[in-house]
């Protein structure tokens, strides 16, 4: 399958370096190529380019893109090339501007999640893999077996059950909660200010959240 990865940062390339060894035609984008010289050196494969290249090149595509910057990476990217198209969105809004921990700089009654599916409304956003560190996005069986769980939010039911599929098999994602339309990405983009500061009391990035019920 043909992927496009926007963001050229640890969450692009651990995508990137997880699907070009499943045999996918990988590209991811940047604004600045030559940032990704060793990267792609390391991981012989991945195609390089532009947001809108990379955009128009998948038939999936990821926003692994800072979150305060994901709008303005999207409008690159292109209206036209996002037609239609199931855009994964794995970004947070961040606000370092404080410094350490970050805050959320979109809250309460809104979300990232909604703001690109409002800014892009023929595209079909969906959120997940947000709460947890980019290894173990593409990779749940280092931790517990696998046994531990990512959401998903969306307002379109059969993108939602696209995506888990797509988890499941490529990634080998098991535990995968559906929780309703892009307003609950809330919910989980909310989740990160407790996801940073559980990062500073175990002192590993390698946890995830697990629902017991
Ligand atoms: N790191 C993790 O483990 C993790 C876990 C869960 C969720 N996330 C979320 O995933 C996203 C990616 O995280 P990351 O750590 O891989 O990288 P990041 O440093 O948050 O983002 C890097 C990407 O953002 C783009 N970017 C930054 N400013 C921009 C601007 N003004 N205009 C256009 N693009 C801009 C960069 O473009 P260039 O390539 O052109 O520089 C780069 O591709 C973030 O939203 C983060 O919150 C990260």
């Amino acid at each position: 399958m043909n992927i496009g990865i926007l963001g050229s940062g640890m969450v692009g390339q651990a995508l990137a370096t997880k699907l070009v060894s499943l045999g996918h035609s990988v590209m991811i984008g940047t604004r600045d190529s030559s940032k990704l010289a060793e990267f792609t050196q390391t991981v012989p494969g991945v195609a390089v380019g532009s947001f809108a290249a990379t955009a128009a090149h998948g038939e999936i595509v990821f926003n692994a893109t800072a979150g305060d910057a994901s709008l303005a990476a999207l409008e690159q990217a292109g209206t036209e090339n996002l037609r239609g198209k199931i855009l994964i969105d794995m970004a947070n809004p961040l606000d370092f501007s404080q410094g350490m921990p970050p805050s959320l700089s979109i809250a309460n009654t809104d979300s990232l999640g909604e703001q690109i599916q409002r800014a892009f409304p023929e595209t079909r956003v969906v959120k997940t893999l947000n709460t947890l560190a980019a290894p173990l996005m593409v990779d749940p069986g280092q931790l517990a077996d696998g046994n531990h769980h990512i959401f998903v939010s969306g307002n379109d039911a059969e993108a939602k059950a696209q995506v888990s599929a797509f988890l499941q098999a490529e990634f080998g994602w098991k535990e995968i909660i559906d929780l309703g339309d892009i307003t609950t990405a809330r919910g989980t983009e909310m989740l990160l200010p407790v996801w940073v500061r559980l990062w500073g009391a175990l002192g590993t990035p390698m946890f995830n959240f697990k629902i017991v019920r």
